[in-house]
């Protein structure tokens, strides 16, 4: 099953499909990106760039897409924003970013990272679901491949991240792009084979197998159910981005690789402004 940029399947689990609440996300995603944040950071660090600003594993930078529009000056959250790299980016364009995550682990690498930059991205711990910041405070919102594709109730969502953006504001994420559901999570040659439907919503699902708890949720949207969510919540999309492999690519990442990305868009990035 497709996921989001991760790089293994812990022995212990067993993946499935089944229903799965914003609780039960929230829980199982926080204690799973505690568990796999080192990891991800020694796997991907260099490769994000302690300052750098990826949308995914393309490899496509905010330098050349100015999917943000202007930041200098702006109020600017990020969502699932991991060790701060792309705020901290932000940051260095003269913005204002607050970078909020659900995992204490992936904040206190970004905390790690200021240190030893000498630069300071304030960080929030919560959920995205829920966002602790007053009505039309921010600017600009993003998420590269952060939280939006762990909530279960995407409406809901799009209409929470309204509610924290002033009128004219943007919003610009990066998800799995929705047609890799309907392969197998293999960054080979068994995960161009289509198997499963891309229609099917219901969220994939890692299950302890000891505990029988679940322990890592992504939710599934097709490209048409993050549209009607943004016209929804009140946005106008301005662009849907898919980004091409880059011919001089070679590098795997979870199911992400130039097998598959010389074929099959792997990421969507869907931009759009507050009415
Ligand atoms: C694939 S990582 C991306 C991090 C960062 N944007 C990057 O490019 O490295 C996904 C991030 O989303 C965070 N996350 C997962 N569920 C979340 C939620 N419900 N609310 C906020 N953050 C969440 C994870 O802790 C993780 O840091």
């Amino acid at each position: 099953m497709q996921d989001a940029p991760r790089d293994h399947l812990p022995q212990t689990v067993r993946a499935e499909r089944r229903p799965v609440d914003e609780h039960d996300s929230l829980r199982a995603n926080r204690a799973d990106w505690d568990r796999y944040a080192d990891e991800y950071q020694a796997t991907h660090g260099a490769f994000l760039g302690d300052a750098g600003f990826l949308w995914g594993p393309e490899g496509v930078r905010e330098d050349d897409l100015h999917a943000l529009g202007e930041v200098d000056g702006r109020r600017v959250l990020e969502l699932g924003c991991g060790a701060g790299q792309c705020s901290r980016w932000v940051l260095g364009q003269g913005g204002l970013p607050v970078g909020l995550d659900v995992s204490m682990r992936q904040l206190q690498h970004s905390r790690r990272i200021d240190l030893e930059l000498g630069t300071a991205v304030p960080t929030v711990c919560a959920g995205a679901a829920a966002l602790p910041f007053a009505d039309d405070v921010f600017d600009v919102v993003f998420s590269a491949f952060g939280a939006l594709q762990f909530i279960a109730d995407a409406d809901a969502l799009v209409l929470e991240i309204a509610r924290v953006t002033r009128p004219g504001g943007r919003l610009a994420f990066s998800v799995t792009h929705p047609t890799r559901w309907m392969f197998p999570d293999d960054p080979g040659e068994g995960g161009l084979v289509a198997s499963q439907s891309y229609w099917d919503r219901t969220p994939y699902v890692e299950v302890d197998d000891e505990t029988g708890e679940t322990s890592y949720v992504e939710h599934h949207r097709t490209l048409g159910d993050w549209v009607r969510a943004l016209a929804a919540a009140g946005y106008r999309l301005v662009d849907l981005v898919e980004p091409e492999w880059p011919a001089d690519h070679d590098r795997v990442w979870g199911g992400w690789s130039r097998v598959r990305g010389l074929l099959t868009p792997g990421t969507a990035l869907y931009v759009a402004d507050l009415a």
